[in-house]
């Protein structure tokens, strides 16, 4: 039985019914019960629903609420979407008072709200698994303090830093990812009283539903209202962008985990074998997260271009909305924990930097005395140079061989070539010496508390 069976001199063609309905929406069904129930409340309030009429309706949401978490609520092939399976089940609760559930409601302001109603809980759940996140790569950076790595840049040895400070730049990406959910949460207001899209006759207070629902406000606008999905794309870009971030950390794990970077050991437990190569052992988990980072950016393109052409107010298409909102919020949570898992478990252990990582440092020596930046650079250069030529290291070059760079050049800095006197001479804050490792610990633990 539809919802809107009067009208017509036939039910719906199967043809049709195959097509149109979409049980994608089920995940729904908690939230959807609460936003009635507040809805309820609300009538009960204006005088829509008589005292009796109200505690029926309010005890069978409340059942049907209670068989939604225990798994029992059962949507039958007839329910078009998730809200008429919740005004079916609840009218062969309670009989026909059941029918007064959907007074001053349409199922457009109704969907609206269980959209709203699901992103905030679970961009409060992501939000807060972000955070624990950036705890987790606190602890992490906090064992790696002398570990010492270069940085990259395109690729190439850069600078001598610590294994702490590339730990903790996830950290800080977790914790802005962590602060856009925060943000889109405070947006979240209440579509309901809208009503199919220009609102109703009957004395609704939107207000009074919102605030029993814990939103900030009612809508100022019914089109709007029911129209709009921004909100749903803004938490598939929270959700995708985290993504990314993690995604470029899967790709660090599977590169360190390479026996050309040896950087790191997976636990076995959280690795995968080769059917065929029996030496191998593959960070599935990693790549993994790479791979379906491709999907949450889908997800987000999906949902910005269902909105793009559409004409106020709602439109069947936004029915499509829930597959990409369920699956960019599933990827999220999943990469979360498996790379949780994968970081505790995992060995550090990589080789020193090479060679070549504290040149600037000799450069700067010179910059100290007064040499302009460039010379300094061009003096180096020449030092770098000859030293590739005769196939050494810094670590073998010779005092003649700095003052034939450049006569400024003194003894003593041919120390300033050793990778950990190059971390402990670095005073920019940020870095990776362990001063600022710790103020940087400080304060994310500080961030994360609050
Ligand atoms: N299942 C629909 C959706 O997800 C609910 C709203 C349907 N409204 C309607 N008038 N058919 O958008």
């Amino acid at each position: 039985m539809t919802l809107w069976g009067g009208r017509f001199s036939e039910g719906p063609a199967e043809l049709l019914w195959g097509y149109t309905v979409d049980h994608t929406d089920r995940r729904l069904l908690e939230v959807d019960i609460e936003g009635s129930i507040a809805h309820v409340a609300m009538l009960k309030d204006v005088g829509l629903l008589t005292a009796p009429e109200h505690s029926q309706i309010e005890e069978g949401l409340r059942q049907l609420k209670a068989d939604a978490r225990d798994g029992s609520f059962v949507f039958e092939d007839g329910d078009e979407d998730v809200h008429s399976a919740v005004e079916r089940r609840l009218v062969e609760l309670v009989g026909e008072v059941g029918e007064k559930l959907h007074t001053g409601r349409s199922r457009n302001d109704q969907i609206a709200l269980d959209l709203r109603l699901y992103i905030q809980k679970s961009a409060r759940h992501r939000a807060a698994e972000l955070a624990g996140f950036a705890s987790l790569m606190s602890d992490l950076a906090e064992q790696h303090v002398d570990t010492l790595i270069p940085s990259y840049t395109h690729m190439q040895q850069a600078q001598v830093t610590s294994l702490a400070h590339h730990l903790l730049a996830y950290a800080w990406m977790a914790l802005r990812d962590r602060e856009r959910f925060h943000d889109l949460l405070e947006r979240i207001d209440s579509p309901l009283g809208a009503g199919a899209s220009a609102g109703s006759s009957l004395r609704l207070q939107p207000e009074a539903t919102a605030s029993a629902l814990g939103l900030r406000g009612a809508f100022e606008n019914s089109l709007d209202a029911v129209a709009s999905r921004d909100l749903v794309a803004e938490f598939a870009f929270a959700s995708a962008q985290a993504m990314v971030h993690l995604s470029r950390l899967a790709e660090e794990l599977v590169l360190w985990s390479s026996s050309e970077f040896n950087w790191l050991t997976l636990a076995d437990s959280l690795a995968t074998g080769s059917s065929a190569l029996p030496h191998k052992k593959n960070p599935d988990l990693a790549e993994l997260v790479r791979g379906r980072t491709a999907a949450a950016i889908g997800d987000l393109t999906t949902l910005l271009v269902l909105q793009k052409g559409l004409p106020l107010a709602y439109n069947r298409d936004l029915q499509e909305d829930k597959p990409p909102l369920f699956r960019a919020d599933d990827a999220l949570a999943g990469a979360l924990a498996a790379l949780r898992a994968v970081l505790v478990s995992a060995e550090f252990h990589p080789p020193a930097p090479g060679p070549w990582t504290a040149t600037l440092d000799l450069a700067e020596a010179l910059v100290e005395r007064g040499v302009p930046f460039r010379q300094a650079h061009q003096a180096v250069g020449r030092l770098v140079a000859g030293l590739v030529a005769t196939g050494r290291t810094p670590a073998e070059a010779t005092v003649p061989d700095l003052v034939d760079a450049d006569p400024r050049f003194l003894e003593s800095d041919l120390g300033k070539l050793d990778p950990m006197t190059s971390l402990a001479r670095r005073q920019t804050p940020g870095s990776g010496t362990p001063w600022s490792i710790s103020a940087q610990i400080q304060k994310i633990r500080a961030v994360v508390e609050t």
